[in-house]
C-alpha cells in the first residue's frame, strides 16, 4: 500500500472528475484551505501544461485566464493559453495584451529534474526568482500569488523576498504532495506592488 497507492488513488479520482492531472487536485485542496481566488479575478498560470490548474481555475473565477508552459498545453474552453518561457519578455508583452490587469498569479512550474539533489534545487530556486519577477512587473496592487517552491537550501532566502513584497505570506504543505517530496506553496496576499495608492493620494488631497 503507501504512497504508490495514494498516487493511483489521487490519479484516478483526478481523471474521474474530469482533470488531465493529479495535479488539479492539489489545487483545490491548496484552495480550499487558502481561499485567495475571487470570482472575477483574472488569473495568471505559469507553467501551466498539461492545464489541470487552469481546468479548476476555470470553474472558480469568470475573469480572464492565461497559462503560459515551455510545452504546447490542450484547448481549454475560456482559457488562453502561450506556448514558451515566462521569463521572456516577448511572452510577457503577450500576457499585457491578453490581461488588462493580472489578480493572481498561480505558479506549479519546477525545472526538469536531473537527479543531483543541489543542482536541482538551486534550478528549483531560480525559476522560482523568474516567476517572482513576472509577479512583481504583472501583478495588480492587491493581488494574490500561490507559487511551488522547494524545502532545501536558499528557500528560507527567497521565501523573505516574498515576503518583501506581500502584506501576508505563509507556506502551505498539501496533503496530497507524495511522500518524501520538499515541495512547498507559498501562499502570498495583497501585492504591496510599486504604484503610489491612490487611496493615499486623496487623504492629502493631492488627488
Ligand atoms: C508540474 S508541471 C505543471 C502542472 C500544471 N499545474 C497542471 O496542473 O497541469 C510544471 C510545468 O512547468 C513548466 N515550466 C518549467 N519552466 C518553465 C518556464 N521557464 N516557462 C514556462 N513553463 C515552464 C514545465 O514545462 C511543466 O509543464
Amino acid at each position: 500500500m503507501g504512497s504508490q497507492w495514494s498516487k493511483d488513488k489521487a490519479y484516478v479520482q483526478a481523471k474521474k472528475s474530469g482533470y488531465r492531472s493529479r495535479a488539479a487536485l492539489k489545487l483545490k485542496e491548496i484552495l480550499k484551505k487558502n481561499p485567495v481566488i475571487r470570482p472575477d479575478d483574472n488569473i495568471l498560470d505559469l507553467g501551466a501544461a498539461p492545464g489541470s490548474w487552469l481546468q479548476v481555475l476555470r470553474e472558480m473565477t469568470d475573469g480572464i485566464l492565461v497559462g503560459v508552459d515551455l510545452n504546447p498545453i490542450n484547448p481549454i474552453p475560456g482559457v488562453t493559453t502561450i506556448i514558451g518561457d515566462f521569463s521572456d519578455p516577448v511572452i510577457i508583452a503577450r500576457i499585457r495584451e491578453l490581461m488588462p490587469e493580472v489578480n493572481g498569479v498561480v505558479c506549479d512550474a519546477s525545472p526538469k529534474l536531473s537527479g543531483q539533489r543541489s543542482y536541482d534545487q538551486a534550478r528549483a530556486i531560480d525559476l522560482n526568482q523568474q516567476a517572482l519577477r513576472v509577479t512583481q512587473t504583472l501583478l495588480k496592487r492587491g493581488g494574490n500569488l500561490i507559487l511551488k517552491s522547494f524545502q532545501g537550501e536558499d528557500f528560507s532566502w527567497f521565501y523573505n523576498q516574498v515576503k518583501m513584497d506581500f502584506y501576508s505570506v505563509k507556506t502551505y504543505k498539501a496533503q496530497s504532495t507524495r511522500k518524501g517530496s520538499t515541495e512547498m506553496y507559498i501562499i502570498a496576499k495583497n501585492f504591496i506592488g510599486n504604484e503610489p495608492d491612490p487611496e493615499e493620494n486623496q487623504a492629502d488631497g493631492s488627488a
